[in-house]
């Protein structure tokens, strides 16, 4: 049986967890895909830290350039994190026709396109499972067995972390950055936990998605992006109250074309924001750490696709997944089966956020008295926006109370436009919360 070299750049979280899961179930692939994969270096930035894996003092280096260069090494696992030295293996593997396999969606989401074009060049493939969604191989189910789908509805919870968070303020009130030091603290987090919390994690990731089920390369700042830092446990209570559950949702639908728009190109909405969601969909009832993507194509119908979004040993399953498929190009003599991105749309952008069209959530604190309500309500008709209910708990006359309306299919334009008028009003007392409701119809 062939042996294949492995160089695992990168020993942390996903490095350790990879090897540990290669030294377990090694054998298992072995027979599954007809070749013995051994670790032949492991990389690391300070080789005296102490790590929860002990690697064999013979493959561990600082030395990246060496592994990657080792004529012996067949297969390069990028596991470091970051933008630019992670930028420089990946190129420099490449560039030696040597398959790469990343965990590492910012480097995608930066540099994707010109990554892909690098390793097509190369006549060699850059695998990315692990970057999107943890354990899920939602990768793989669009491009290779979801392959004769056009995609009308993509909905995912993208993020481990933010829905840990969500999960535990909504069941125990805890707050937020102590939920977020544990997150950390189980190796679901980013190096910067800002990645996570203000959703660009989850951006990135939605954009890899995006690019891959739509044809056309997604770039990061194409794609609106809120986070769940201003998420309050007010907010959890209230949605309860009517019914939701707040989620980081990721939506990724083509637009039905509007008559009375002039745009000549069909639209993708992509977009990543906290959003109302019913506790009876699916996606509701995601809790912790899992993520799951909704997938509905014009063939298949309705998919879903579930599993943990971060962690080591979920996070390492997409990555051995990626290095069977580096094998077996490499067996094939390198004839690579299915391109992990092929751009096919050329004709094809994504829909402005401004021009979104959703149902909304707005959170007040207004002084209860006489003709606070009529003056909201004025601002919203003159913008043509409708509510569909209102929520007050039972207040004191004069004091602040908070006053909740759920609106009606508004752009997000209009919705910005009446939530300055409404933050002006003498009797609203601090700054309006809105917040996106989706029905998923
Ligand atoms: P991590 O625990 O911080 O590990 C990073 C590793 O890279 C460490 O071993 C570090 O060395 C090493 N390193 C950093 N700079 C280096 C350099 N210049 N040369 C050689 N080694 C270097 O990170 P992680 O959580 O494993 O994440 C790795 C990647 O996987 C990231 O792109 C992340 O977004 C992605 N990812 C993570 C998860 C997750 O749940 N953690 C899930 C999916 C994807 P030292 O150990 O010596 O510091
Ligand atoms: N920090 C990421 C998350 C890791 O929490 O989802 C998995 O990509």
């Amino acid at each position: 049986m062939r042996q294949l070299n492995v160089a695992i750049i990168g020993g942390g979280t996903v490095g350790s967890g990879v090897y540990k899961a290669l030294r377990r179930n090694g054998s298992l692939m072995a027979a599954r895909i007809g070749a013995r994969l051994r670790v032949k270096h492991v990389t690391v930035r300070n080789k005296r830290k102490a790590r929860s894996v002990r690697f064999p003092a013979s493959i561990v280096s600082t030395d990246w350039k060496a592994a990657i260069n080792d004529p012996k090494t067949d297969i390069v696992v990028e596991l470091i994190g970051g933008t630019s030295t992670a930028r420089k293996i990946v190129e420099q593997a490449l560039k030696l026709g040597k398959p790469v396999i990343t965990a590492n969606k910012a480097l995608l989401s930066e540099h994707g396109e010109s990554l892909f074009q690098l390793a097509a060049e190369n006549k060699t493939s850059l695998y990315y499972e692990a970057s999107v969604a943890g354990g899920i191989p939602i990768i793989k189910a669009l491009r290779e067995s979801l392959v004769g789908n056009q995609f009308t509805q993509i909905y995912g919870i993208l993020n481990g972390t933010c829905n840990y968070i969500l999960t535990r303020m909504e069941a125990d009130g805890e707050p937020f950055e102590d939920v977020l030091a544990d997150a950390q603290k189980m190796g679901y987090a980013e190096a910067e936990a800002s990645l996570d919390v203000d959703g660009f994690d989850a951006m990135h990731k939605t954009g890899l998605i995006a690019s891959l089920a739509h044809g056309f390369w997604v770039r990061p700042d194409a794609i609106h992006v809120e986070g769940i830092r201003e998420i309050s446990t007010l907010d959890i209570e209230f949605a309860a109250a009517l019914g939701y559950k707040i989620k980081l949702i990721a939506t990724i639908c083509p637009v039905t074309r509007n008559k009375r728009s002039k745009k000549a190109l069909p639209q993708v909405q992509v977009s990543v924001c906290p959003t109302l969601i019913p506790q009876s969909h699916v996606l509701a009832s995601v809790s912790g750490v899992f993520n799951a993507v909704y997938v509905n194509g014009d063939v298949v119908g309705e998919t879903l696709f579930y599993g943990q979004g971060a962690g080591q040993d979920a996070t390492a399953s997409a990555v051995l997944s990626d290095i069977a498929d580096a094998s077996l190009d490499l067996l094939n003599h390198q004839s690579i089966r299915v391109a992990p991105f092929v751009a096919h749309t050329e004709d094809c952008e994504v829909l402005p956020w401004e021009e979104v069209v959703s149902e909304y959530y707005m959170r007040l604190s207004v002084t209860d008295q006489p003709g606070t309500m009529a003056k909201i309500a004025d601002v919203l008709a003159k913008a043509g926006i409708g509510i569909s209910s209102i929520v007050q708990p039972e207040g004191h006359e004069g004091k602040t109370v908070p006053l909740i309306l759920m609106i009606h299919d508004a752009s997000t334009a209009s919705m910005q436009k009446a939530l300055k008028q409404i933050s002006r009003l003498s009797v609203v007392k601090s700054p309006p919360r809105m917040i996106r409701v989706e029905h998923f119809q």
